[in-house]
């Protein structure tokens, strides 16, 4: 089972990122890969598709987003991109939030050994498993993800959210790579996403400074390299303007034992609570 050695725990603590290439197989990659293929053969227009994109950021208010914490929903990319003739994993801009809970194939990629063993390794006592995403970043279409932390959209007190990205195929500069702000999770959160009382949500600004993004640095990755980000590790994407897709799935992890507020966006109804890497779901 692969174990974070002292280096690579120290290098997390200092950095904010951690990248372990060779985290899965092939095999476990195109597993999941298949399994979206076939839930995309499943999926039913809506009769209003709904859009994911951090530069509009018209979703912020939707039902549909706000609802989807515990579902499997689907967003596109833009609205020129639904085009029903063509193939959904060439529109999609991602599926979420609760592949891990509802399908069978999902709950059983995130809940093996090696990741629950991971998460201690980095500092979780009792993991739960918030939030997952399959990230299709079409070919030509796949849009910029603004620079961002985690933690404020998945805020916690005290701060303990994690993120877990896996590339699904090879990410690289020209598909759209991750990039990041090694160190700066050190800094306070300076946004906070929140439900408003008129049933939207608003964007708090806590400290208006932008981040250096001139110290950015690329995580090209292999197939197979998982990635771990503090919950307060500037990150962002860049446009796919390749002809190749940027498959991705992320997996977000909190702390039990931190508060997670009534008014964050992600909310799970009461029969359907978070839970950990133990319990499996069956077929
Ligand atoms: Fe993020």
């Amino acid at each position: 089972m692969p174990e974070l050695s002292d280096t690579q725990i120290q290098d997390f603590e200092n950095d904010g990122v951690l990248v372990i290439p060779e985290f899965f197989t092939t095999d476990e990659c195109d597993s999941v890969q298949k399994r979206m293929t076939e839930l995309l053969s499943q999926y039913r227009p809506q009769e209003k598709e709904t859009v994911f994109s951090t530069t509009d950021n018209t979703h912020t208010q939707e039902d549909y987003f706000l609802t989807s914490g515990d579902k499997i929903r689907f967003f596109f990319e833009d609205s020129e991109a639904i085009d029903k003739s063509r193939p959904l994993e060439l529109t999609l801009n991602k599926v979420g939030h609760a592949l891990h809970d509802l399908d069978p194939v999902f709950s059983n990629f995130v809940r093996q050994p090696k990741l629950a063993k991971l998460a201690s390794d980095v500092g979780f006592v009792s993991p739960l498993l918030l939030q997952s995403m399959y990230i299709f970043k079409p070919p030509k279409i796949g849009g910029e993800v603004v620079w961002h932390t985690d933690h404020p959209f998945l805020w916690t007190d005290p701060p303990s959210v994690k993120g877990l990205w896996v590339a699904l195929e090879d990410a690289t500069i020209e598909n759209g790579c991750l990039w990041c702000l090694p160190g700066l999770h050190k800094e306070q959160p300076r946004q906070r996403f929140r439900r408003n009382s008129s049933g939207g949500t608003e964007m708090i600004t806590l400290n208006p400074d932008p981040f250096p993004t001139d110290r950015k640095v690329p995580i090209e990755a292999k197939k197979g390299t998982l990635v771990v980000l503090d919950g307060l590790l500037p990150h962002w994407s860049g446009p796919n303007t390749s002809s190749r897709s940027r498959h991705a799935f992320t997996l977000h992890l909190i702390e039990e034992s931190a508060e997670y507020p009534k008014d964050n966006w992600l909310q799970r109804s009461d029969g359907m609570p978070l839970r950990g890497f133990e319990t499996q779901i069956v077929d």
